[in-house]
């Protein structure tokens, strides 16, 4: 018996050891690729990569800038290259994309499965193609009607005194979960429940977070899961296959709308006799979150760069009073709120991150990137770059824009909100057609400045938020 229990420790023991020498070995071979070609790193060990699970927040991420223009850094058995050069950036995420996957931190959310956002290769195209028609100009024209209206009245009942304090972040990412639910699902959703659906996510997403910083996410194969994210990933599970389910009976009866995303997927579900697949589950989970979150921050950044630039905000106020009833025509001529859009893109990046792991050798702009080398691409960064934005980057110009997005910067793929090349993001024309629905009810109803509660502590999940919420001080025209 003592033999077999030594036995059992000798080999437990062996078996860590030589995973342990493995996973040094493969990160002791990714940095000895990066210092053979002479690009210099970091190495931080797992502890210290838990201490800059918030530092790789914000101040991190928009000071990289003043490094080099490639480095590596390597945190535990990871060893990422982060890349700020505009042309090596197009090699990773269009010229040579089909040698790169989502990198390890997207894996972290499994309540996306295999969906769109994060599944590769033939799997990542069948969705793709299924998906993204659903949300072409034409398609959304059809919705306009039901996004104009619910942000009509949700927006007009906010402050029923002539002045109140409201925390947007709060406001908008609510609404916008009603707003993905009508789009994509087709269905309506109270304010109660698309708030408990926001909530839920975000716990999530800053749980997640903060596991993968930790020393033991992912230590051999293990990963860890709070009982919070647990819960929070149950809950809003149960939530999305209560709502396949409706729309599964409704589908089959009375559908008579324009195809929606879900009777797209649940339709080929049926047509390819997928048994067993989560393909409906994964990208419905994936649509809520993605649909959500980013097009609410985009919305709650631009508020607060307006509150605090009066002058902008008078002159979009005076371009919004200019239309009287809001329509797909008449959207497109609210030029100044498109800069203004833009302009908030390139300071507060809903999606401030873009990585990549390199499934193939290959070579970009010169730099030899080895198979399992994750690539970080520092969007806030990239768009903060003097070089690259000149002297004035920091500051909110939206005028900038005036000519058009393309002659705003001096080198191509300077501007990346939604990122570059095939895995571009489906959902922009959705996202700013409602972050212009917002923002013209809210300048047509209201004036507003940031309450002196507001602390400015923008974080980093998967997107960029404001960790304390957005209080406004919010006065009734
Ligand atoms: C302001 C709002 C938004 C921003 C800034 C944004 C940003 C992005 C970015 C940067 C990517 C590329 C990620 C990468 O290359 O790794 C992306 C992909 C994606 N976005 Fe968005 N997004 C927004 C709104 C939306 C909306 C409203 C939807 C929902 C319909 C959506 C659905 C997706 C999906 C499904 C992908 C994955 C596409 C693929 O991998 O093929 N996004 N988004």
């Amino acid at each position: 018996m003592r033999i077999l229990m030594l036995a059992t420790l000798v080999a437990s023991a062996t078996a860590v050891a030589v995973g342990y020498g493995w996973l040094w070995w493969k990160s002791a071979r990714l940095v000895r690729a990066c210092l053979k070609q002479g690009i210099q790193g970091i190495s931080l060990s797992l502890f210290q990569t838990a201490a800059y699970a918030d530092r790789w927040s914000w101040e991190l991420l928009k000071n990289v800038q003043h490094y080099e223009k490639i480095f590596y850094v390597k945190s535990g058995q990871h060893v990422r290259l982060v890349v700020l050069d505009p042309v090596t950036v197009q090699h990773v995420l269009t010229l040579n994309a089909s040698c790169y996957e989502k990198a390890s931190f997207v894996k972290i959310l499994e309540i996306l499965g295999n969906g769109v956002f994060s599944a590769s290769g033939n799997d990542w195209m069948n969705q793709r193609q299924l998906l993204s028609p659903t949300f072409f100009m034409r398609e959304l024209k059809d919705n306009f009607g039901i996004i104009k209206a619910t942000v009509k009245d949700y927006l007009e009942c906010l402050c029923t005194h002539d002045t109140a304090v409201v925390d947007v972040h709060k406001i908008f990412s609510t609404l916008a979960v009603k707003l993905i639910y009508q789009v994509a699902f087709g269905e309506s959703l109270d304010d109660k429940s698309a708030f408990m659906v926001y909530k839920r996510f975000d716990n999530y997403l800053h749980q997640r977070k903060h596991a993968f910083c930790g020393p033991f996410f992912n230590l051999f194969g293990f990963r860890w899961k709070s009982w919070g994210s647990v819960e929070d990933e149950t809950y809003l599970l149960r939530v999305i296959r209560e709502l396949v389910s409706t729309r599964r009976q409704r589908s089959s009866s009375q559908c008579t709308k324009a195809k929606l995303a879900i009777d797209i997927l649940i339709e080929d579900l049926e047509r390819c006799e997928k048994s067993g697949s989560n393909v409906v589950l994964d990208n419905s989970a994936t649509l809520l979150l993605a649909g959500h979150e980013t097009t609410a921050n985009l919305v709650t950044w631009a508020v607060y760069l307006l509150g605090t630039h009066l002058n902008l905000q008078d002159e979009a106020r005076l371009e919004v009073q200019g239309i009287k009833d809001l329509d797909m025509k008449n959207v497109s001529q609210l030029k100044v709120l498109g800069m203004i859009l833009w302009e908030t893109l390139r300071l507060y990046p809903p999606q401030p991150l873009i990585g990549r792991r390199c499934i193939e050798d290959n070579t970009v702009n010169g730099v030899f990137v080895p198979k399992d080398m994750e690539v970080i691409i520092p969007v806030s960064a990239i768009h903060r770059s003097v070089d690259l934005w000149g002297h004035d980057s920091e500051d909110f110009k939206p005028y900038r824009f005036a000519n058009g997005i393309n002659k705003a910067y001096r080198v191509p793929s300077s501007f990346l909100p939604f990122g570059s090349g095939p895995r571009t993001c489906i959902g922009q024309s959705l996202a700013l057609l409602e972050a212009k629905t917002i923002l013209y009810y809210m300048l047509k109803h209201y004036s507003w400045e940031i309450s002196p509660g507001y602390q400015h502590f923008p974080d980093v999940t998967l997107t960029l938020l404001p960790r304390f919420g957005m209080p406004i001080l919010l006065f009734r025209l």
